[in-house]
């Protein structure tokens, strides 16, 4: 708010602030107290080394998400093509794009001003030429017939009952159509593992981010629709946190 980096702050630590400025960081705190994140008042946050933009529609990107870029990282080919699904803020594929520079990227979201600040963002970070962005509901965005070689989604995953008892920070600031996962909180996950299939080359992989006690269920749900040499990997607090599976020549996704 003063535009005074650390070191300015402490060499002019006597000067006196205008009742301007006083007034306007006393509506600040009054967010903040609300329960508003620092991240969301500032309108940015940090995300695999890279500040991303935040608008009303869009989640904070999470530290926890961080595996997922790391494990797609892993696996991804030289000039690989990959489809985030629910991308918000793009933190996901621009992490990676900015990490692969052979890489190229489709993602997609429900709403379209998510998708136009995962626009800015992918222009802050110069992949908006391999990224393209497409609105739509899951695979319903998607149009070509392109196939992928790895398909990622953090999707929401909280029961519907459980997001009203959220701390005021997640369910009164992050948007519901980002936490919301039907009754179960599954519903997202039905509909990834019934399609990934269709979309996926021979030997893909669909990676998603899933809630700690999900990990079970996910990969029940990725076994039943034909994939193979499913896991589920832990974060660095030892929760389970992403399930991955694989899509082996001449399987169908039911
Ligand atoms: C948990 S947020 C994840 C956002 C971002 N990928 C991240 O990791 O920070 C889920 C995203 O899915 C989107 N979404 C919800 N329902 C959707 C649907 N039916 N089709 C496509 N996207 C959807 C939301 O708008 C939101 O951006």
């Amino acid at each position: 708010m003063l535009g005074l980096d650390a070191l300015q702050l402490a060499l002019n630590e006597s000067e006196t602030v205008s009742n301007t400025l006083t007034s306007s960081l006393a509506e600040v705190l009054k967010r903040r107290l609300s329960g508003e994140s620092v991240a969301r008042i500032i309108g940015h946050r940090e995300f695999y080394g890279l500040d991303f933009g935040l608008n009303a529609a869009t989640l904070e990107p999470r530290p926890d998400t961080e595996l997922l870029i790391d494990l797609a990282l892993d696996v991804l080919p030289e000039g690989g093509r990959l489809l985030d699904m629910g991308t918000g803020t793009g933190c996901i594929p621009i992490a990676l794009l900015v990490n692969r520079p052979d890489a190229g990227a489709v993602a997609t979201d429900l709403n379209m001003e998510a998708l136009a600040q995962a626009g800015d963002n992918a222009r802050r970070h110069g992949v908006e030429r391999r990224l393209t962005l497409l609105l739509g509901d899951w695979f319903g965005a998607l149009g070509s017939e392109e196939r992928f070689d790895l398909i990622l989604s953090n999707p929401p995953y909280i029961e519907s009952a459980v997001v009203e008892t959220l701390a005021a920070e997640v369910k009164d600031f992050d948007p519901l159509l980002a936490l919301d996962g039907g009754p179960d909180g599954l519903a997202p996950y039905r509909v990834i593992a019934a399609g990934a299939g269709d979309w996926l080359r021979d030997g893909g992989r669909v990676m998603v981010e899933i809630g700690f006690d999900q990990g079970e269920a996910v990969s029940a749900l990725f076994a039943a629709a034909g994939f193979e040499a499913i896991s589920v990997h832990k974060d660095l607090a030892g929760l389970d946190r992403v399930v991955s599976a694989h899509h082996l020549k001449g399987a169908k996704a039911s």
